[in-house]
C-alpha cells in the first residue's frame, strides 16, 4: 500500500470512553502495523484537566486492555506517544479553539509537513455545534488550508435525534466544510463481514442471478445482544434501540444486502446505488408503525445461560417508568423492480438470548416434490446466512439425500468461517475506518442524503409511535427472543424468526 500522507489528528473528547475503548487502541494498531504515514501527530482535546504524560499514561492503559495488539511493550509505545498530545480545552471557549490552532500549526511547521488536519468529534453531540464554531470562528479551516494540505471532520453517531436535528446539524457541517471533507462514521461499515456482503454477491458468479424476487422468498436481518444497556442509560434512554441501532446500522446492512451493483467500486457511485435503494423504501404511514413495528423492553431475566439481569428499568441512571425501546422489529417493502413483494423483516435488541448479528436469505420453497413421503412442506426452504458475528462466516443450508435405503431429504449446511479460511486476525473496525480516513476515501461512510434518507423513515416511526397509545413495558423477559407481538408480526406471514444458534 502506498504511504499515507501526513496529517495531525485533533481528538476532540480525548478523554473519554470513545477515544481510550476504541479509537486510540485502533491508531496504535494501525501504527504498529505500519500503516501510519512517517511523520504524524495526534492531539487530544478535552475538558479533564491533565498534562502529555498523564493522557498518555492513561492511554497506554487503555490500549492494553482494548487494542488487540495487546500487552503492549512499554519502549514500543513510548515511540508510538511521543506523538500524542494534549490541550485541556473548553468547548464554549475560542481560546480553547485559538491555542489549538496555534499548537497544530506549530507542530506541522515541525515536520515540515502541509497543513493537514483530521478533527474528530469524539464527544456528547451536546457540544458538536460549539466545536464546528470554534473550527469555523479560530480560522482552522481557511482558506489558505485549501491550497497548502487538508481538513477533514470526522462525527460520531449519534448524528441527530429526528430528521429535523440531523438535518440542523448537517447545515451546520456543511456551512464550514464541503461534502468531501465529511466523514460520517458507521462502525458497521468498518466490519469485514459487512464488506463482504458486497464480495459475496458482486464477486460470485452464482448468487447475483437468484438475488431477486423471482426467487427470495424473504430476507431477515437480526442484531440481538444478551447485554443490555450498562453504564449508558442516560445515552441510551434518550434514544432507545430505534436510534442506537436502526437508524444506521440496520439500514447499512439492508442496503447493502439490497442494493444494484455500482458502477464502480467508489464512494460516489457506491452511495448513488444506496441512495436509490432507500429511496425505494416504502415510508411508514401511522397504520404501518400500529401493524409492522413492535417495540419492546426487557423485564428481569437470565442471561448467557446463567447471568442475573436486571430489568431496564432498574438500571442505572433509567426512570422508573420509562417508555424507552430496547427491542425493535419490523417489516418494510422496497418498492423497485428487484425486491417488488419481498418483505425484509428486521430486528434489533438488547437482553436476547444469544449474541447473534446476520441476515438471513430465504429462498422461496420448491414448486413441486420429487420425492414421494417427503411433501413438499417437509423439505426445507434454502437460506443463505450471512454471519457478521460471532463465528463470522457464511453458510447456505441445502437439501441432501440422508444416508439409508429410502430417499429421504435431510437439511445441511455448507459453511464457510472467516477463522478457518483466512489466517491472522482481520482489523477492527475502527481501524479500517481511521485508516481510510487518512486516505481520504469515503465509501465506507454516509453522504448526506443517505443520512438523511434513513432519518426519514425513522422519523415516521418515531411520530407513529407519539401518536399511538403508550406501550405496556416492560413486554419481554432478558434472556428471551424478545416481545411475542415480534414473534406474531412474522408468524402471521406463515414465517419464524431464524433463531438458530
Ligand atoms: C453501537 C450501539 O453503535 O453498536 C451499541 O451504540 C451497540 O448500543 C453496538 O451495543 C453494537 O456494536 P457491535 O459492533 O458490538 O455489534
Amino acid at each position: 500500500m502506498a504511504e499515507l500522507n501526513p496529517c495531525g489528528i485533533v481528538i476532540f473528547g480525548a478523554s473519554g470512553d470513545l477515544a481510550h475503548i476504541k479509537i486510540f487502541p485502533a491508531l496504535y494498531s494501525l501504527w504498529d502495523e505500519g500503516f501510519f504515514p512517517k511523520d504524524f501527530f495526534i492531539t487530544g482535546f478535552a475538558r479533564t484537566k491533565m498534562d502529555d504524560n498523564q493522557f498518555r499514561k492513561t492511554i497506554h492503559d487503555s490500549i492494553n486492555i482494548h487494542c488487540r495488539k495487546k500487552p503492549v511493550d512499554a519502549k514500543h509505545f513510548k515511540d508510538f506517544s511521543k506523538h500524542i498530545h494534549y490541550l485541556s480545552s473548553n468547548y464554549d471557549d475560542i481560546k480553547s479553539y485559538k491555542s489549538l490552532k496555534t499548537f497544530i500549526e506549530a507542530k506541522s511547521a515541525e515536520y515540515s509537513m502541509p497543513k493537514n488536519f483530521i478533527f474528530y468529534l469524539s464527544t456528547p453531540p451536546s457540544v458538536y455545534e460549539s466545536i464546528v464554531d470554534g473550527i469555523e470562528n479560530s480560522g482552522l479551516v481557511s482558506d489558505n488550508y485549501k491550497g497548502d494540505g487538508f481538513s477533514r471532520i470526522v462525527v460520531e453517531k449519534p448524528f441527530g435525534c429526528d430528521y429535523d436535528s440531523a438535518k440542523k446539524l448537517n447545515d451546520k457541517i456543511l456551512s464550514v466544510f464541503q461534502e468531501k471533507q465529511v466523514y460520517r462514521i458507521d462502525h458497521y461499515l468498518g466490519k469485514e463481514t459487512v464488506q463482504n456482503i458486497l464480495a459475496f454477491r458482486f464477486a460470485n458468479a452464482i448468487f447475483e442471478p437468484v438475488w431477486n424476487n423471482k426467487y427470495i422468498d424473504h430476507i431477515q436481518i437480526s442484531a440481538l445482544e444478551s447485554i443490555g444497556v450498562g453504564l449508558r442509560g442516560g445515552y441510551f434512554n434518550n434514544a432507545g434501540i430505534i436510534r442506537d441501532m436502526m437508524q444506521n446500522h440496520m439500514i447499512q446492512l439492508l442496503s447493502l444486502v439490497a442494493t444494484e451493483p455500482p458502477a464502480f467500486f467508489d464512494a460516489e457511485d457506491l452511495r448513488n446505488e444506496k441512495i436509490k435503494l432507500l429511496k425505494s423504501i416504502r415510508r411508514f404511514t401511522i397504520n404501518d408503525v400500529k401493524n409492522y413495528v413492535v417495540r419492546g423492553q426487557y423485564d428481569r431475566g437470565i442471561v448467557d445461560d446463567d447471568e442475573e439481569a436486571v430489568s431496564y428499568r432498574e438500571e442505572k441512571g433509567i426512570p422508573i417508568d420509562s417508555i424507552t425501546d430496547t427491542y425493535v422489529a419490523l417489516k418494510l417493502f422496497i418498492d423497485n423492480y428487484r425486491w417488488a413483494g419481498v418483505p425484509f423483516y428486521i430486528r434489533s435488541g438488547k437482553r436476547i438470548k444469544k449474541h447473534k448479528t446476520e441476515i438471513a436469505i430465504y429462498f422461496k420453497k420448491l414448486p413441486y416434490s420429487l420425492f414421494g413421503k417427503n411433501s413438499i412442506e417437509k423439505i426445507e426452504q434454502n437460506v443463505i446466512t450471512i454471519t457478521i458475528q460471532p463465528n463470522e462466516g457464511i453458510s447456505l443450508k441445502i437439501g441432501a439425500k440422508s444416508p439409508g435405503f429410502k430417499m429421504e431429504i435431510d437439511p445441511v449446511e455448507l459453511s464457510f468461517f472467516y477463522k478457518s479460511s483466512f489466517k491472522g486476525t482481520p482489523p477492527e473496525a475502527y481501524e479500517r475506518l481511521l485508516y481510510d480516513i487518512m486516505e481520504g476515501d469515503q465509501t465506507l461512510f454516509y453522504r448526506t442524503d443517505n443520512m438523511l434518507t434513513a432519518w426519514k423513515l425513522i422519523t415516521d416511526i418515531i411520530n407513529g409511535w407519539k401518536s399511538l397509545p403508550a406501550p405496556s413495558f416492560p413486554n419481554y423477559e432478558s434472556g428471551s427472543w424478545g416481545p411475542k407481538e415480534a414473534d406474531d408480526l412474522i408468524n402471521k406471514d406463515g414465517r419464524t424468526w431464524h433463531n438458530e444458534i
